[in-house]
Parts: C-alpha cells; sequence; structure tokens
C-alpha cells in the first residue's frame, strides 16, 4: 500500500455523549503527530453539513492542552447534526458537493464518528469517492449510548451512560428507603429499540441498591403485567423501584411514548421519546394509590462526564488513535470496533468492521438475558456490562466546577 499524502477531516454526528471528545482527541492529536503524511487537521462544524455548508475549522491551530482535556468535556465540541445524505443513485448532488470541498482542501483522511445512521453515511461516503476514483481512506469511529451498533462489542458512550444511571439509582435508592411512605419510582433509560441502558439500571444491584423492575423494549410491555409486579413488590418492600427504557413498545408495535404524539421526528425517521416515566407514574398513582415519582435521565446520562467511566474514556481515544493509524496504513471504508478476546479478565481490542455491515443495524439485548418474567436481565448481562463502567474519570476541576476544553475554532482556508 503506498503512502497516501493530505489533510485529515473530523466529523461529529447524531446524539453526542460523554465521551464522544475523547475519540475526536484520539483522532486529532494521532493525526498532528504525523505532519509528513498529513499536514493538516480540519474539523465539520456540525457533521457533515459542516461540509456541504463549507464550513470547516483549522484543528491544527488548536492548543494542544484543550485538545487533551476533551477527554473530560462531553458532548459534541464540533456540533452534531442528524442529517441524511440521499442515495447517490436517486441524487447525487450532496455527494459532488463533498468531493468539490474534499478537494479544495485537499482532504484524503476523511473520519466520521457517530452511530449506525452516520456509519450510513460514511459508507456512502466511501463508495462515492471510490466510484469517482478520489483517493481518500474514509474511517467510521463508533459512539452511541444505545450500544446497538452491529460488528462490535460494546460502543464507547454506552459505558458511562451506563455507570451514571446505576449510580444515580443506587443514590436515589437510599432517598427513597429512608421514608415509611408507600412509594413507586420510575427511571427512563435512552436507548431507542435496543435495551442496553435500562438493562444497565440493574448494575446498581450489584452492590445491593439496584431497581426491582428493569422493562426493556426487546419485550412486548405489558401495562397489566408490569402493575401487578409493581403491587407485589410493593407488598413485600413498601417501595418499588422500577427502570425502563424510552423505547418500550406494547405488543402492537406502540410505544408507550406515542402517547405524547406532539414529539418531532427527526431525517432518519426517529421520533423523539422521552416522557415515558412520567406517564408509568402517573398511572402507578391512581392505580396504585402510592407517593410516586418519575425520573427521566434524559440528557443527563449522556452528558455526565464527571460520571464517566475511565474504561470507555481510554477506549473512546483509543478507537480515534487506531483509526488514524490503521487509515495511514491503508485502511478505509471500515468502522473502527471493539473485541473482547478470551474469557478472563475483561480485554478490549480494536476491530476494523466493514461499514456497510453496520449501516443502518440495530443491536438487541439478547433475549435469553432478559429473565423469564420480561422484568429484569440476567447475570450474563452484568457480566457483559459491569467491566465496561470501570475506571474513573478525566476531569479537572478549578473552583469546585469541570475545567472544559475551550476550542478556539478558527474557521478553515484551503491551501494555509
Ligand atoms: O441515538 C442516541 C440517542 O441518545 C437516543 O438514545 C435518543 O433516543 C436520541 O439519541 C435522542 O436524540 P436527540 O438528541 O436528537 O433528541
Amino acid at each position: 500500500m503506498t503512502a497516501l499524502k493530505g489533510n485529515l477531516i473530523f466529523g461529529q454526528s447524531g446524539g453526542p455523549t460523554s465521551v464522544i471528545n475523547a475519540s475526536a482527541a484520539g483522532v486529532i492529536l494521532e493525526a498532528l503527530e504525523h505532519p509528513g503524511l498529513i499536514p493538516r487537521v480540519f474539523g465539520m462544524h456540525h457533521g457533515i453539513e459542516g461540509i456541504l455548508h463549507d464550513d470547516l475549522f483549522d484543528l491544527s491551530k488548536e492548543d494542544r492542552r484543550e485538545l487533551e482535556l476533551l477527554c473530560g468535556t462531553p458532548s459534541s465540541i464540533l456540533g452534531t447534526c442528524r442529517y441524511k445524505l440521499e442515495d447517490p443513485q436517486a441524487d447525487d448532488g450532496d455527494f459532488e458537493r463533498i468531493l468539490e470541498i474534499l478537494r479544495k482542501y485537499d482532504i484524503r483522511y476523511f473520519f466520521y464518528n457517530g452511530g449506525n445512521d452516520s456509519m450510513d453515511t460514511c459508507s456512502k461516503v466511501s463508495r462515492y469517492l471510490q466510484s469517482k476514483d478520489y483517493d481518500c481512506r474514509v474511517i467510521g469511529i463508533p459512539k452511541t449510548v444505545d450500544n446497538d451498533l452491529f460488528g462490535t462489542d460494546h460502543c464507547p458512550g454506552y459505558g458511562s451512560a451506563a455507570r451514571y444511571i446505576a449510580t444515580s439509582i443506587a443514590e436515589v435508592w437510599h432517598d427513597t428507603h429512608s421514608y415509611k411512605t408507600p412509594m413507586a419510582v420510575v427511571f427512563e433509560c435512552m436507548g431507542r429499540h435496543a435495551g442496553w441502558l435500562a438493562g444497565a439500571s440493574a448494575l446498581a444491584g450489584v452492590i445491593g441498591r439496584g431497581p426491582d423492575l428493569v422493562y426493556l423494549p426487546e419485550v412486548a410491555f405489558d401495562q397489566e403485567k408490569m402493575l401487578a409486579d409493581a403491587r407485589q413488590v410493593l407488598r413485600q418492600k413498601n417501595v418499588v423501584l422500577i427502570s425502563v427504557s424510552e423505547g418500550i413498545m406494547t405488543a402492537d408495535g406502540r410505544l408507550v411514548a406515542e402517547q405524547l404524539s406532539s414529539r418531532a421526528t427527526d431525517a432518519f425517521g426517529h421520533k423523539q421519546l422521552g416522557g415515558t416515566a412520567a406517564l408509568l407514574a402517573d398511572l402507578l398513582a391512581g392505580e396504585l394509590g402510592v407517593k410516586v415519582r418519575g425520573i427521566e435521565f434524559s440528557l443527563l446520562q449522556r452528558s455526565a462526564a464527571h460520571c464517566a467511566s475511565g474504561v470507555d474514556i481510554e477506549e473512546a481515544l483509543l478507537a480515534g488513535r487506531t483509526g488514524v493509524k490503521a487509515a495511514m496504513e491503508g485502511a478505509s471504508g471500515v468502522m473502527m470496533g471493539y473485541a473482547r478476546p478470551g474469557h478472563g479478565a475483561y480485554r478490549c481490542e480494536i476491530i476494523q468492521v466493514p461499514l456497510e455491515e453496520v449501516a443502518n443495524r440495530e443491536k438487541m439485548v439478547p433475549l435469553t438475558w432478559i429473565n423469564e418474567e420480561g422484568n429484569g436481565v440476567t447475570r450474563d448481562f452484568i457480566d457483559y456490562a459491569l467491566p465496561l463502567i470501570g475506571g474513573e474519570p478525566h476531569q479537572i476541576h478549578e473552583e469546585g466546577l469541570p475545567r472544559f476544553a475551550l476550542l478556539k475554532k478558527i474557521p478553515a482556508r484551503p491551501g494555509v
């Protein structure tokens, strides 16, 4: 494979996580270490839309220290988007524009950091550039709190959100067990159609502070069954903690959250979820006559960098750095994924997964990891998720508050 000299561009896309910027740090810092091959590093402002609007940052001009602080800075520092590229066969307008901008800035390394929808973007760009004989290495870097990406053992962002959820539930457990008053609490976790995050609630059970009932979208949600389960727990314990996924659906395929019909739908056809905890808490108050709270973890679960998993941060950084090394060695059209070799102590290896295998697919929680009652997860789930929440967050504090990265975000100019 001949060495390819040219600039690198990096973009972030889809829902943010608390470690997506660690992957950004990995890509940018690694690329800056190879100026002979990669003279300049650009950032897309709001993902692919930044290319379409010729709105790029010159990341070569950032201070190294600020780039390192990205490992403790949540959300997508360059701005994100949910933009769906048309099939180039149907309409190649966006693709022509992308190629024009890549040529303009002499970009030969295209890095896109996102989930299944973003890997669709990355895959389409890769195929289009190949069809035009434009030599460019296209690499996907995974991220999603949903943990539903195909071809990888787990996804950066999941371990941190899982840790936040389990920690918060364990803390709330103490609050709810301090009264004599009977009480029902419903926690709502993100994850869309996959129950990885709701399942992570059960990690709090490892220290005896877990939820009593957990409902995942992989199993049809039955309201009457949930009420019966909750009644039984209340009789025994006086308090019932229930964790649900935002994507739980009834047997006829209707989202419980669909009752909130005013919610918007994005370019990929996904309805904005949320509100299920409040709905179910109301239901429990009416049916069981107990004090209730509905707690939606909402954006907190994917922004809580103060509670991020050190394992997650290190792996997110590694995916970025390894992706750049792999691209310089010739890899293209692949996403950096994670494998967990062997059965002993937890280890993680970076693997390369073809983009088209990942694009637009969702990996669900295996049904064998959900208990027979459909209201909890098994030990296999716990053994899978527990190693991912270990290690401490990378945050520096000033005056009691986190010191987040401050980027200059200097607009890019070609040829400078
Ligand atoms: O895809 C990741 C995710 O965080 C989902 O869990 C959630 O349903 C969705 O994004 C929320 O999207 P948005 O930030 O666009 O509201």
